[in-house]
């Protein structure tokens, strides 16, 4: 097995090659001035299976066109199995046609990836199951909350209230509090489809004295974290943190976060940022172990 290094996620690819003693395939990358991405694999496929680990991190098209560009590099040089892994899935929030005109982009995404040769796909915690309904190949989402529940009973004090900001994030919630043994709840959020503009509204909650954690998939602009950290506090949270999976922190979305009254920020490593504090690397490890 060789695990080949995507721009986007080189350290977390570096880490699953130590944990799985396999080699790893370096990726030379730039952007020309028109922003059009170039790769170039620095070492020969020669030992199938190939672990490709490249997230979709923002900029999410490049991130894609690279992806893309390392899979058909490696067909130019082995027919050898080839496992696209990327932690962080692009365009699954767009996995339905919401309105009349839109094309579904995560079956998009699904169709090029394996049109170039992928013969398997792995992610972490895709928005939604529908998302991979546009691969034929094996597709698959893991669940990361063991590893998460691992994080928030070695680094946080106490017994914190989980807090789901909107009804969509409330299996993920459930799933991590019963880990935990922790109480848990749910925001309801409505989203205009036209201008983007969240509205919270919930059940009244009092958080006197507890510290609250907002468990979300993504943090993208920072607007729905915001909007619950700020209830969280109203209803008299001691610390609230924001904990997602995929951070893609766009534009001003920290300064919103730390302007709501959120203690702390943390992520995972599907995006690579200074709030990824918790690690994908075991569980991609240990799911592609099934795969060779
Ligand atoms: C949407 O349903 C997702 O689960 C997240 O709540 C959303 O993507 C977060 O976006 P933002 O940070 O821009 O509010």
């Amino acid at each position: 097995m060789q695990v080949v290094a995507g721009p986007s996620s080189r350290r977390l690819a570096e880490k699953v090659a130590e944990l799985t003693g396999s080699d790893l395939i370096k990726v030379f990358s730039k952007t020309f001035p028109d922003g059009e991405v170039y790769i170039r694999l620095l070492s020969k496929p020669i030992s199938p299976p190939y672990i490709v680990i490249q997230s979709m991190s923002p900029p999410q098209d490049s991130s894609l066109m690279q992806l893309l560009q390392i899979i058909s590099a490696i067909r130019f040089e082995s027919m050898g199995k080839i496992v696209a892994v990327s932690p962080y899935m692009a365009y699954a929030r767009q996995d339905k046609r919401f309105l009349e005109g839109e094309p579904i982009s995560a079956h998009i995404v699904g169709k090029v990836i394996e049109s170039l040769g992928a013969d398997a796909f792995l992610t972490i915690e895709v928005h939604s199951d529908s998302a991979l309904k546009g691969f034929q190949i094996p597709a698959l989402s893991i669940e990361p909350e063991s590893l998460i529940a691992e994080y928030i009973s070695e680094e946080l004090s106490g017994n914190p209230f989980l807090l789901a900001p909107d009804e969509g994030a409330l299996s993920r919630v459930s799933r991590l509090a019963t880990i935990l043994g922790c109480k848990y709840g749910h925001l309801k959020k409505s989203r205009d489809r036209y201008t983007g503009e969240i509205h919270v509204e919930s059940p009244s909650y009092d958080f006197e004295g507890q510290d609250v954690v907002i468990y979300d998939d993504i943090i993208s602009t920072g607007g729905t974290m915001a909007l619950a950290s700020k209830f969280a506090k109203k209803a008299g949270a001691s610390k609230v943190y924001t904990l997602c999976i995929h951070g893609l922190f766009v534009g001003n979305s920290i300064n919103k976060l730390t302007e709501a009254g959120v203690s702390e920020i943390i992520s995972t490593d599907t995006v690579e940022s200074i709030y990824s504090k918790i690690s994908m690397a075991p569980l991609i490890a240990e799911e592609i172990t099934k795969f060779v």
